[in-house]
């Protein structure tokens, strides 16, 4: 396995960087008529349009060469083969076969998972049909109004992200709510006004031992049992867990056939497409989820079988590659025009950050090139009137991805023509900048004093070149939102393997859990350990006020 910086495309493309980097794209779009053609990519109903981004045809052959060099393909390969390509939990890493809608056996340790899979989407059908079907009783028999889901990172940002995207497609006596934080605030103020008679639990945790999602699952326990008058019966027809680990489940009081089971090769942030899942099952149904999964399994199989040249994800990874390699970006901004989205970027955070927000290579070399980007964002318009000031004219520079839907799921007046309309004109607006001479031939059409024209028009020029790709669709279905999560996952995937980096454990989150487990106890009175002077105060501070 190679050092990306030791590669050839690597050099030439540090060479090529000194070439171009003092170019305009505005001048690249008024010399090339064709560059929208060049650079843009319809798969499916989905238009990827990657034109205004600072590559020409020379950039691209460099990054897919930089692609061939890396192994790239080998290593998609090694993913879809079933290959413990998660080496530091020797595991698979098997999210496709979570999706794959065809008849193709996916093997790991030379069985082949795909009949468990479909066992456990058969048992989603059946319970999520119960329970929309009014089948399903509490126990005092009335049916299920309300859906709790707790589970917190990949069990809960996923999940909550789909099912808030795809509002239009919920039942609409059947709401779902999402508890991850274990600041009490959010169990309670999701409670409130809930009934425990109609209300069911969701448990989704991998593990079954985070502390997050445990703590807020035993509390839920006791809110049902206060109503139940301790009734330990009443569980299993108001909590059902999604999980692999089916002795915590037990332990924890829940009837083992109320039990969904996933496996350890679908990691946290992978899961949505498992059991992990089904509240999104039981909020739009499951042919809805079938669809979503349809979605992805043909974006799986765009980016296992089509060339590199015109691999969306793959172009999506080397974009960004381009940006945090070679121009030193050091975030990049997802902004999806869209108000079902708008939990899109908080799953993308987690998605990307956990994944590639790495500093050791997979031979456990300290890296000394940049690896995955921090990656923020939020909707449009809203965007736009806090922090576009920054992605226009700040001294950083951040690489955009814009998405909307051609068709709201609404027809409101003019809503949402002027919401394409922003987004397609903030694109531009990065692109193109206004030069100095254009703001003050502006300033001066507007009649603005000669003393103050050269102040007020450096301030309101615009350098552009700023880059960004846009993502256009006919409208937020399911399939779209299957495809276009996937598309993320492997983007985040092709940039794992050019990076020689484990894309699939997540070790940066253990420490802090180690020390909070000595705190706790430390917080409740118990003798303070060896800690620095300053967490040391901090705890004494905090039994100070607990004394007042
Ligand atoms: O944040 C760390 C993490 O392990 C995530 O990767 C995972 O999605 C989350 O915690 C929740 O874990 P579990 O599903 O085991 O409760």
């Amino acid at each position: 396995m190679t050092t990306p910086t030791a590669l050839p495309a690597w050099n030439a493309l540090q060479a090529h960087w000194q070439e171009i980097a003092g170019q305009h794209l505005r001048d690249w779009f008024a010399a090339d008529p064709q560059r929208c053609q060049r650079f843009s990519l319809r798969w499916g109903d989905i238009l990827f349009d990657y034109s205004k981004h600072r590559i020409t045809d020379k950039t691209q052959g460099l990054l897919l060469q930089l692609a061939q060099q890396s192994g790239l393909a080998a290593r998609i390969e090694a993913m879809f083969g079933g290959e413990k390509i998660n080496i530091t939990e020797d595991r698979a890493v098997l999210h496709v076969a979570l999706r794959n809608r065809s008849d193709r056996p996916i093997y790991v340790d030379g069985e082949d998972v795909m009949p468990a899979v479909r066992r456990v989407l058969t048992q989603m059908r059946r319970f999520s049909e119960q329970v929309r079907g009014g089948q399903w009783r509490g126990f005092t028999g009335r049916p299920i109004t309300d859906v709790v889901n707790i589970g917190i990172g990949g069990s809960d940002l996923g999940p909550r992200m789909v099912t808030t995207a795809l509002t239009p497609y919920h039942k609409e006596d059947l709401r779902v709510h999402y508890v991850a934080n274990v600041d009490e605030a959010d169990l309670i103020e999701t409670l409130k006004g809930l009934d425990q008679e109609t209300t069911l639990f969701l448990v989704v945790s991998k593990t079954f031992t985070t502390q997050e999602t445990m703590t807020n699952a035993r509390s839920a326990r006791d809110w049902l049992l206060t109503a139940a008058g301790g009734d330990e019966t009443a569980i299993a027809r108001h909590f059902v867990a999604v999980s692999t680990n089916r002795h915590a489940v037990q332990a924890f009081g829940i009837d083992p056939d109320n039990m969904f089971e996933f496996w350890d090769w679908v990691g946290g942030r992978y899961s949505l497409w498992s059991a992990v899942g089904l509240s999104i099952a039981l909020a739009v149904g499951m042919d809805r989820f079938e669809e979503l999964l349809q979605g992805a399994f043909e974006m799986d199989e765009h980016f296992r079988t089509t060339p590199f040249s015109r691999n969306l994800p793959v172009i999506m990874g080397l974009l960004g590659i381009w940006y945090a390699n070679f121009f030193g970006a050091e975030s990049h901004a997802v902004l999806p025009y869209d108000q079902y989205l708008r939990h899109f970027p908080d799953h993308l955070q987690q998605l990307d950050m956990e994944s590639n927000g790495k500093r050791v290579d997979l031979e456990g070399r300290v890296v000394d090139y940049a690896t995955g980007p921090i990656v923020w964002g939020q909707t449009g318009t809203n965007g736009q009137h806090s922090f576009f000031q920054l992605l226009h004219q700040s001294t950083h520079l951040v690489p955009c991805d814009f998405l909307v839907a051609a068709h709201s799921h609404h027809e409101l007046g003019d809503h949402h023509r002027i919401l394409v309309a922003n987004c397609l004109a903030q694109a531009e607006a990065l692109m193109r900048g206004r030069t100095f001479e254009e703001a003050r031939a502006e300033l001066e059409a507007e009649g603005v004093p000669e003393d103050r024209l050269d102040l007020l028009a450096a301030a309101k020029t615009f350098p552009g070149n700023r880059p960004s790709s846009l993502f256009l669709y006919p409208k937020l279905t399911p399939r779209i939102l299957g495809s276009l999560i996937a598309c993320y996952e492997h983007k985040v995937f092709v940039q794992g393997a050019i990076w020689n980096i484990n894309s699939f454990d997540q070790m940066g989150v253990e420490l802090g859990k180690q020390l909070a487990r000595r705190i706790l106890p430390e917080l409740e009175g118990g003798q303070i350990g060896e800690h620095d002077a300053s967490t040391r105060a901090l705890i004494e501070a905090y039994r100070h006020w607990q004394t007042r």
